[in-house]
């Protein structure tokens, strides 16, 4: 970890990975930029001698490695700055307590917030009552349903969903040829990721008439989840030659199924997110046939916070990550830059 921490943090400053940072946009709708807040920006926060930035970091949840990582980068990246104050608050994937941690750091009046929600119409209350009192609002990885917070750092979850699509459809024949049954493993479909990556695959997908896509149960990113639902989808169906899952866990758990039921050698696997200890390994272990990267957002994000707090405008409000796909031939390569 502390190897791949160290090279991932170099490439999170827009090295190996790069990162697209769309221009600010004032006025999109439902984009970030229709702040509360003036449009000059956020009030900049000078510190008086030997105070520093609060700044409060409301996790969803660590119960998957990705997190983990997550936050072990962002804790990193805020070990860097002597005047920042980082409180990390774990949600346990509860929307209400998710909901109080993010309450809470208002009416302790952090400077700013950083808060990547379990899901979208739960918590866009809370990041609004933020961003009207004032404190910048740092969104990351899963968006809200509303647009005003200071600036929002994530993937491009549709864009990786069409990624995976375009492999899919590869992997079954190529466009206009291909053939087969894909079975569909949802993330948390109250969260944007979720939707994004079912329905940038859809638009690949769909227009193949050889291809029918089965299944799209919500499996909550959890591996125990990918794992049952895969277990009843192998017994309703005898044949399935792809399954698209929207995290790597998920994946592994429907791979793990197919092993017990002895079909796993007929069916190509196909993850999101990448990370070395998980679909990386994967893909090396030939127990994945893909997965795309998924960057986690947590460096990038607390940077940002500091931005704002310390000029009082982010570098772009929406920052997008960049992807890759991992598969059998990159995998040796990835890993290698991973330093793994
Ligand atoms: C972790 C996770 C990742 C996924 C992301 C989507 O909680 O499920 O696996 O890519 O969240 O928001």
């Amino acid at each position: 970890m502390r190897a791949y921490g160290s090279v991932i943090l170099g490439m999170l400053i827009c090295g190996a990975f790069g990162c697209a940072d769309k221009p600010a946009t004032d006025s999109a709708e439902g984009e970030p930029g229709q702040s509360a807040v003036s449009k000059d920006g956020y009030k900049v926060r000078k510190l008086d001698p030997g105070r520093k930035y609060k700044i409060g970091f409301s996790q969803c949840t660590v119960k998957e490695p990705w997190r983990v990582l997550f936050n072990e980068l962002l804790k990193r990246e805020a070990a860097k700055h002597a005047d920042v104050a980082l409180e990390v608050q774990d949600a346990d994937d509860r929307t209400e307590k998710q909901v109080a941690d993010v309450r809470s750091f208002i009416r302790r009046d952090f400077d700013a917030i950083l808060v990547s929600p379990k899901e979208a119409p739960g918590l866009t209350g809370v990041v609004k009552e933020a961003t009207e009192k004032g404190i910048p609002v740092v969104v990351l990885d899963r968006d809200v349903n509303y647009g005003g917070y200071a600036c929002f750092v994530g993937g491009d979850n549709l864009e990786i969903g069409s990624a995976a699509g375009r492999y899919a459809v590869d992997a079954l024949g190529g466009a206009g040829k291909a053939k087969g049954i894909v079975y569909e493993i949802c993330g948390g479909l109250a969260s944007t990721p979720a939707q994004e990556r079912r329905d940038g695959f859809h638009e690949i997908v769909d227009k193949e008439a050889g291809i029918e896509v089965k299944g799209g149960l919500d499996g909550d990113w959890k591996l125990d989840k990918g794992l049952s639902i895969m277990q009843d989808a192998l017994k309703a169906i005898p044949k399935i030659d792809l399954v698209y899952a929207h995290n790597d866990p998920m994946a592994y758990g429907a791979w793990q199924a197919a092993q017990q039921a002895g079909r796993e050698e007929n069916i190509k696997f196909v993850g999101i997110d990448g990370i070395p200890k998980e679909g990386g390994l994967w893909v090396k272990q030939g127990k994945l046939a893909a997965t795309f990267l998924y960057e986690p957002p947590g460096a990038e994000g607390l940077r940002q916070a500091l931005k704002i707090l310390r000029t009082g405008k982010p570098d772009a409000r929406r920052i997008t990550l960049k992807t890759r796909a991992v598969t059998a031939e990159t995998v040796d390569d990835y890993l290698r830059e991973m330093g793994e």
